[in-house]
C-alpha cells in the first residue's frame, strides 16, 4: 500500500505538480516525475555535490532533501541557468571558453553552487571559490580549469552580465 502525497512546487519559474510518497528525495522528484534529469546523483549520501540545486535560493543536496521538504518554494535547477533562447548565461559561458568540464557529471553541481556565490557573496575571490568547490567532487579535472572558470565569471558578473 502507497501512501503518495501531493507535492508543489515551482521549478525553474514554472509551478509543478506530482504525487511522491513521503520518503522519495527531491533528485527523485526532479528526475522521474518532472524529467529534469540535469540534476544528476552521484554518491546518494550528501558527499559528492553532483545532485546540488538551489531552494529558495539556498544550495542544497537533493539527495538528501525530501521532495515534501520542497512544498511551496522555489526550486532552481541546471536547466534553469539558461537564457529563454537557449544562450549561456556568464556562468555556463566561462565553463565552457575555460574547458572547466570533462565528463560533465560533476558540473551541473558546480554550477549552482557557483551560482549561489555569485548571487549573495559580496565579494567572491579564489578563496571563496575554493571554498564552495570543496563541496564537490570531480573525478577528472583537477578543478584548475573549473576555479578559472569560476573567476572568469565573476569578472564577467562584475563587468555588468548576468549570472
Ligand atoms: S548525489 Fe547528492 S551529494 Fe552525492
Ligand atoms: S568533469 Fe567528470 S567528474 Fe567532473
Amino acid at each position: 500500500m502507497t501512501h503518495e502525497t501531493r507535492i508543489a512546487f515551482r521549478v525553474n519559474g514554472q509551478s509543478c505538480q506530482g504525487m511522491a510518497e513521503p520518503r522519495v528525495h527531491l533528485a527523485d522528484f526532479l528526475r522521474n516525475q518532472l524529467g529534469l534529469t540535469g540534476t544528476h546523483l552521484g554518491c546518494e549520501h550528501g558527499v559528492c555535490g553532483a545532485c546540488t540545486v538551489l531552494i529558495d535560493g539556498v544550495s542544497a543536496r537533493s539527495c538528501l532533501t525530501l521532495a515534501v521538504q520542497a512544498e511551496g518554494s522555489e526550486v532552481r535547477t541546471i536547466e534553469g541557468l539558461a537564457g529563454r533562447d537557449g544562450r549561456f548565461n556568464a556562468l555556463q559561458q566561462a565553463f565552457h571558453e575555460a574547458h572547466a568540464l570533462q565528463c560533465g557529471f560533476c558540473t551541473p553541481g558546480i554550477l549552482m553552487s557557483l551560482t549561489e556565490m555569485l548571487e549573495t557573496h559580496p565579494e567572491p575571490d579564489e578563496a571563496v571559490v575554493r571554498d564552495v568547490l570543496s563541496g564537490h567532487l570531480c573525478r577528472c579535472t583537477g578543478y584548475q580549469n573549473i576555479v578559472s572558470a569560476a573567476l572568469q565569471a565573476i569578472r564577467a558578473v562584475r563587468g555588468g552580465g548576468q549570472a
